[in-house]
């Protein structure tokens, strides 16, 4: 196997992609430049991530991401929006999502106004002509992203929650950047938007579509890199607690009972919740009153009191045993 240090991908030379149009070219970013703005959009990851996210870049491929949820597959699409300074356009999956939906659909009722307006001044026949064009088109999350007149972050939400058909569909779309439209023509692409899909797994995407792909699997932060969220998101929250609160979250993580571990976002909240509740460290008393913020079944909660215990918990974490 041949491997490319992140030296030699920071090198690789501008290329023109012959197929789009005259003055386009691969978007020029280098990893440093990526891993800044990362920082400074708040979004803290590891390296391999980065590198990950860096090559779907240079390669102008989609990237997938799957984790469980509330582990940042959406906030990179936000973050990524951020760091390009440009829009980001979200297509939020669910079952049956369709193409009317996703790409483009005809404005009925202007085109009805408009066959009304045409019918009292009496020109039925020129106005069926008119009726499909640009005017009247309802432009979907996808030719949005297609059309925009510059690059554009495009987000797939979830695609897992859609049906496989429209997955079908999807990856014509995202592997030629085009999109026919019968009575209009073929639209391709003026800028290839910076694609990302995410999904939690629900169930497994087809081979056709993570060939198209560079995949990343984005898992739970190990300690030292939730204390570097919990510091850019909750600052208030100070070093102490910052510290308890990622090696208590993490220690409740690996108890393999536990059937919704805690996610990021359900650190923050704690973390913001513990600030409100003016503390500077984890008691086992507080641990109990909020632990609802972290685990939201009272199945997990039932498991945590048996199995983990909040006063046991706090003396972990004094003790450095977590
Ligand atoms: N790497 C990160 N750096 C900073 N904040 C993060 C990071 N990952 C997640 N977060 C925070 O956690 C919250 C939840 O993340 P997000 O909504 O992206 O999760 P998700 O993986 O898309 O979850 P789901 O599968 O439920 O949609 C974000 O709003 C953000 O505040
Ligand atoms: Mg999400």
């Amino acid at each position: 196997m041949v491997f490319f240090s992140p030296e030699f991908l920071y090198n690789i030379v501008i290329v023109k992609r012959a197929s789009l149009e005259k003055g386009q070219y691969f978007m020029f970013v280098s990893l440093e430049k990526l891993q800044k703005g990362f920082t400074s959009a708040g979004y803290i990851c590891d390296e391999e991530v980065i590198l990950t996210v860096y090559l779907a870049l240079r390669l102008e491929k989609p990237l997938l991401i799957e984790g469980p949820p509330g582990v940042g597959k959406t906030e990179m699409g936000k973050a990524l929006a951020r760091i390009f300074n440009t829009e980001l356009i979200r297509l939020q999956c669910y079952e049956g999502l369709d193409e009317n939906k996703a790409l483009y659909e005809w404005n009925y009722q202007k085109q009805l106004l408009q066959l009304q307006a045409g019918r009292v001044e009496g020109r039925y026949g020129r106005v069926d002509g008119d009726l499909f064009s640009r005017e009247y088109l309802l432009e979907r999350p996808l030719l949005k992203a297609i059309q925009s007149d510059r690059k554009v972050v495009l987000l797939v939400d979830e695609v897992d929650k859609s049906d496989s058909e429209f997955e079908a569909f999807l990856f014509e779309v995202l592997s030629d950047f085009q999109v026919s439209i019968p009575e209009l023509g073929t639209i391709r692409a003026r800028h290839i938007p910076i694609v990302l899909l995410t999904s939690n797994s629900e169930r497994e995407l087809s081979d056709g579509l993570k060939r198209r792909c560079v995949f990343l699997y984005l898992d739970f932060p190990g300690i030292e890199r939730e204390i570097e969220i919990i510091k850019a998101r909750v600052p208030q929250a100070g070093e102490r607690l910052t510290a308890e609160i990622a090696r208590a979250v993490h220690h409740i993580r690996q108890n393999q009972e536990i059937r919704k571990k805690p996610s990021i976002a359900e650190t923050l909240d704690w973390a913001r919740t513990l600030v409100s509740l003016n503390m500077d460290r984890l008691q086992g008393s507080t641990i109990e009153r909020t632990l609802n913020i972290l685990l939201k079944a009272r199945g997990d909660q039932r498991v945590f009191r048996e199995q983990i215990g909040a006063d046991a918990l706090e003396k972990k974490i004094r003790s450095s045993l977590v």
